[in-house]
């Protein structure tokens, strides 16, 4: 099956966007992706004291090995991303920046949200570099979501209908590059 982790980033007081991130779990699921979601209330990490392959066996906490192994089963990677002052938010880049070779030759894909009208995608452009620095490059269709305080209700359900249309393309391209990007992985990778 399909495995695939949604990684969302703020540990803000009265945080929004864990509807968004529900929202898209759900509808990976209802595609039989088995998708995990990345919490970081449930995943606290330090601030970034070494990527995790650089620590020693002893500094690596409980939850960074769970990330590891998460990360390494996983097919894809979506980022569901707010944006903090035109970027990225600091939390989301932590938890990111202290693994590498899971994600590489796997595709990711972007959900970026704000309160306001522009849906985030100025941090969404930062992630489109970030994620392909690290190997996992971003699929061309990404799902901004603006005024993300009104899109959802507490379990991700969405207000607006408009929202499972949306998804469907977003789901079928990613999807297509899970899938051909796995069966590149099994041919082989360059060294
Ligand atoms: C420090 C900070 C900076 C923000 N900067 C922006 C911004 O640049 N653009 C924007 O549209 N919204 C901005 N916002 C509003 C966020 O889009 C909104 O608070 C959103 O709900 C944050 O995501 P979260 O609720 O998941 O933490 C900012 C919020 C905070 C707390």
């Amino acid at each position: 099956m399909t495995k695939v982790a949604v990684i969302y980033g703020s540990v803000r007081e009265g945080r929004l966007g864990i509807k968004a991130a529900k929202f898209i779990v759900k509808k990976l699921e209802r595609r039989n992706i088995e998708s995990t979601l990345i919490d970081p209330l449930e995943f606290p990490l330090p601030l970034l004291k070494n990527k995790f392959d650089y620590l020693k066996e002893n500094e690596k906490t409980k939850e960074m090995k769970k990330l590891h192994e998460i990360f390494e089963k996983a097919d894809g990677f979506v980022i569901v991303t707010g944006e903090y002052n035109h970027s990225v938010p600091p939390a989301l880049k932590n938890i990111v920046d202290y693994f590498g070779r899971e994600y590489a030759f796997k595709p990711s894909a972007i959900v970026s949200y704000s309160m306001g009208p522009f849906g985030g995608v100025r941090a969404m452009m930062h992630w489109r570099d970030i994620l392909s620095e690290l190997g996992m490059p971003s699929i061309p269709t990404t799902f901004p979501i603006p005024e993300v305080q009104n899109a959802f209700d507490d379990d991700g359900n969405p207000k607006d209908e408009k929202y499972n249309e949306r998804v469907k393309k977003f789901i079928d391209e990613f999807d297509w590059y899970i899938k051909t990007f796995r069966a590149g992985r099994e041919k082989g990778i360059p060294n």
